[in-house]
């Protein structure tokens, strides 16, 4: 079957400022609550560092999916004994001409990547932006322009300015959609002419906890306010951004692993639905405009019976809907009826293979979830990340023979041509996450690498940031040349 992608199909990758940027205390940045989360590991999660006010040292788990409370009275701190890859991380600021002409060279025409908050506003609620912080931008977007790259810009990647997490209690306050609308409004009025593909939120359905979101309580109300206020301030961009750029075009990023129910138990499919509505409750109100009545039973899920939405909310909702969905494929997961499951988690699949950190990999389970998405909401969608973490070992000169992630990649850009050309789904695009080697976020390291070029870098930040070409970049690069058709 035919796998070449409709004309103008946008190829390309996707990035994260506190992951892939560095330069955090360069050009008038902020610090962002990212700035105080350590490395780790699988087996050893990634904390955050605070201190208390009697000098004990606090360190809050705040691995992606499982963060731990933390007190009132603790203030973050750095320690000299530990490592805060958001700092350097891949040093993008100083190499972003370089990256991007790498990129270029693969074909992309288009470049994800996301706007770091504290860096336009470094306290968030200051009433002018920080002018460097946009040249920076300015600069990058130009870059993209010389070659014919359209940016997609992510507004806020999971990420806070830390001034706002400890002054607000970050999104849990309502305060906060107004300067995440101002920080909007700057961003429209600099850049609006040069770009019209923006998502509002990166994997609106999986943050919480202190690093994403501000709160110091990651679970139940506390957790589904904060989402609420996302929505609303989502939805206001999506109307300002509509009114300043009539061309403009809005997402919100979620991430959407497939899901299987274990048996065909009927408890296990039951458990199927609850457990993907957890999913849907974020994508249906974003992108429908209205919370449907199933919200109830989510939140009774997670111990309380409402929330605080007012008249004006609903309005804001239904007026700010998104123009398309975009999401983040990277696994499938599999559930029975007493799993307990948050998007990872579950049981195990016995008819798919894991990468080396756990992650099934399911080609299908992406034609799927790409049906169904736009089965349920009609609207096209975008993959905004897909991709596969790996060691790589590079020779004496930095090269990767990395031919399981072709295999990977040749498998799933099958599967995503698959549901274009057979099923029909309206698809924008496809943005491959690192197409650059970039720092993990759940566990923190580097060895972790998902990118078609390599970066010279270990877990503690050592090494001389050189960037050579994978034997994938090639690869990659002749498939965005015929459009797919050598798929
Ligand atoms: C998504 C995020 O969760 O998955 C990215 O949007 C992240 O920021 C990516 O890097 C891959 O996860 P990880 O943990 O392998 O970096």
């Amino acid at each position: 079957m035919m796998k070449q992608l409709p004309k103008g199909f946008l190829w390309g990758g996707a990035t994260a400022d506190f992951q892939y940027e560095g330069g955090f205390n360069e050009g008038g940045r902020g610090l962002l609550s990212h700035d105080f989360e350590t490395d780790g590991s699988q087996e050893n999660p990634r904390h955050h560092t605070f201190q208390m006010p009697d000098g004990t040292i606090l360190k809050p788990r705040s691995s992606f999916f499982y963060a731990d409370p933390v007190p009132s009275e603790a203030k973050p701190v750095f320690l000299d004994d530990q490592y805060y890859p958001s700092h350097q991380a891949v040093d993008f600021y100083h190499h972003y001409k370089e990256d991007i002409a790498l990129m270029a060279g693969m074909g992309f025409n288009v470049f994800r990547f996301s706007i770091c908050w504290s860096r336009i506003y470094p306290l968030g609620d200051e009433e002018t932006p920080n002018e460097e912080g946009l040249k920076f931008y300015d600069e990058v977007i130009s870059e993209l322009e010389k070659y014919h790259m359209e940016p997609l810009i992510t507004i806020c990647h999971d990420e806070m300015p830390m001034h706002l997490a400890l002054k607000y209690g970050g999104w849990s306050n309502r305060y906060v959609i107004d300067c995440y609308v101002k920080y909007c409004k700057t961003l429209f009025e600099r850049f609006g002419t040069r770009c019209k593909y923006w998502l509002t939120f990166n994997e609106i359905n999986a943050v919480r906890g202190f690093g994403p979101c501000g709160t110091r309580e990651s679970d139940g109300k506390v957790r589904y306010q904060a989402d609420h206020h996302m929505f609303v301030a989502s939805a206001k961009a999506v109307i300002l951004g509509h009114q300043m750029m009539p061309e403009s075009m809005f997402g919100t990023m979620y991430a959407m692993s497939e899901l299987y129910p274990a048996t065909c138990k009927p408890e296990d499919i039951f458990k199927r639905l609850q457990a993907r509505r957890e999913n849907w409750y974020f994508i249906d109100t974003m992108a429908r405009g209205y919370y449907h009545p199933y919200a109830k039973s989510v939140w009774q899920h997670h111990g309380f019976d409402s929330l605080e939405i007012t008249e004006e909310d609903k309005e804001i909702l239904k007026e700010g809907q998104l123009d398309f969905v975009s999401f983040s494929y990277y696994r499938s997961n599999t559930v029975k009826k007493d799993d307990l499951w948050f998007n990872v988690g579950g049981s195990s699949n016995p008819y798919l293979e894991n990468t080396p950190w756990g992650w099934p990999v399911d080609p299908l389970g992406l034609r799927h979830c790409m049906n169904e998405i736009y089965d349920r909401i009609q609207k096209p969608i975008f993959i905004v990340e897909n991709g596969m973490g790996a060691i790589d070992e590079a020779d004496e000169n930095g090269y990767v023979e990395d031919d399981y992630r072709i295999e990977y990649l040749q498998k799933h850009l099958s599967a995503m041509a698959d549901a274009i050309n057979i099923d029909g789904v309206d698809c924008l695009g496809y943005t491959m996450w690192g197409p650059i080697d970039l720092v993990s976020l759940s566990t923190g390291e580097m060895k972790k690498r998902y990118g078609f070029i390599y970066v010279d870098m270990d877990d503690k930040g050592n090494g001389t940031l050189k960037r050579t070409k994978k034997k994938s970049y090639d690869w990659m690069k002749h498939i965005i040349e015929t459009n797919g058709k050598a798929l």
